[in-house]
């Protein structure tokens, strides 16, 4: 049995957990700053550090105190060290070193985008398990089998992967322009929806009609694995708002989204969400399409990510598993949001292959993959 103390700080949730070999979550406490940034529309860097070195202390030590063991009693200490904000990142490294140092523990640097890929294979313990926003699966999921198709849908991130195991990662296509979420944060701006935009313009969709407006499915080259948002993003402005006379900040538009009813905005809503949503699905069948014409096809999907909690994607990805007869892996709703659990369970997989880091180990803001 491994006891695995996982911490997260690379954007705006300061985050514990501790997991048992890999899957198993023993606490998961999140303490989001979504209130501090509410204001701001979007996260202000200076703010999440400062926020990160009040809380990451005592979320620390609810999630031991949750999962019944104190420092001697865990077997390693992981930490998302990997890409993010590097103020945020640097308070969770330093935690992180500060405990292995003190307890005499090894320590394991994870990368938080091959971290998501983790959080399908996670679950609570029968007898609970706990932290904040609990939504316990029935029972453990099947693990992921390899080579795996992995889409990461992030708001920094959007990627496709071919993933040979939980710690050999390839990425086959990334976004070249906005990650999806950020691309559901500006439309959710554009709309006038609250922060964080992502949940709410998903919730808007459900009461539109995603054929009012066709709205930009870019699939770039016909071989592409890479993604374009920008598109869709600059559709639904115009659509919202009219052309523009002017550009950039002196840009003047014929409308403001105040004057729009609530039909309309739904419409907008659901438009948007439709062409989100098809062209990841048509670049996880593209990919799918290329890994099997491959020496490697795919004998499974798995999807992380803050947007994997999308009721759409979710739908529409299980559907395709039906229609090609391949295993989907989606996080339940708690994993899909930034956590410490997936750091935690990735950094099982380099426990057992003793792949640990010293005292040197940097915050970078970029990824590895
Ligand atoms: O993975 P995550 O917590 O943070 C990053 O690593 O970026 O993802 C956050 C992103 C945000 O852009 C948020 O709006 C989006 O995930 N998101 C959603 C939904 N829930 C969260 N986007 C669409 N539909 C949702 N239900
Ligand atoms: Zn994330």
């Amino acid at each position: 049995m491994t006891a695995i103390l996982g911490i997260e700080t690379s954007c705006d949730e300061t985050a514990a957990a501790v997991v048992r070999d890999g899957r198993e979550v023993l606490a998961h406490v999140v303490a989001s700053q979504h209130d501090l940034h509410a204001k701001y529309r979007g996260v202000v860097p200076e703010i999440a550090s400062r926020a990160h070195l009040e809380r990451i202390g005592p979320v620390i030590e609810e999630a031991l105190h949750i999962a019944g063991l104190g420092f001697d009693q865990i077997d390693a200490v992981a930490v998302g060290n990997r890409p993010g904000l590097i103020g945020s990142l640097i308070v969770g490294v330093s935690a992180a070193k500060a405990i292995a140092w003190a307890a005499g523990k090894p320590l394991i640097g994870v990368d938080h985008v091959q971290a998501h890929l983790h959080a399908a294979s996670l679950y609570f313990p029968a007898s609970g398990g706990g932290g904040s926003g609990l939504h316990t699966p029935p029972e453990p999921p099947p693990p992921p089998r390899f080579p795996a198709l992995g889409l990461v849908v992030s708001g920094g991130h959007t990627a496709l992967y071919r993933v040979d195991s939980p710690s050999q990662i390839h990425r086959l296509g990334a976004t070249i322009d906005d990650a999806v979420g950020e691309a559901y944060d500006k439309a959710a701006v554009i709309l006038q929806l609250p922060y964080p935009g992502g949940p709410y313009l998903d919730r808007l969709a459900a009461l539109g009609d995603p054929t009012a407006h066709r709205f930009p499915r870019s699939l770039l080259e016909p071989d592409s694995l890479d993604f374009s948002f920008s598109g869709l993003k600059t559709a639904l402005l115009y659509a919202v708002r009219g052309h523009p006379q002017g550009r950039g900040d002196h840009a003047r538009f014929e409308h403001s989204a105040a004057e729009l009813t609530d039909r309309q905005r739904a419409d907008l809503a659901a438009s948007f969400q439709a062409a989100a949503v098809d062209t990841l699905i048509l670049k996880i069948e593209r990919a799918l399409d290329l890994l099997s014409a491959g020496a490697a096809p795919a004998r499974s999907l798995i999807i992380g990510g803050g947007v994997s909690a999308n009721s759409l994607l979710r739908a529409r990805a299980a559907e395709l598993g039906l229609r090609r007869r391949i295993a989907v892996h989606l996080p339940a709703m708690t994993f899909c949001l930034d956590n410490a659990a997936m750091i935690a369970g990735l950094a099982h997989e380099y426990f057992l292959l003793q792949r640990f880091d010293d005292l040197h180990l940097p915050a970078v803001a970029t990824t590895a993959c």
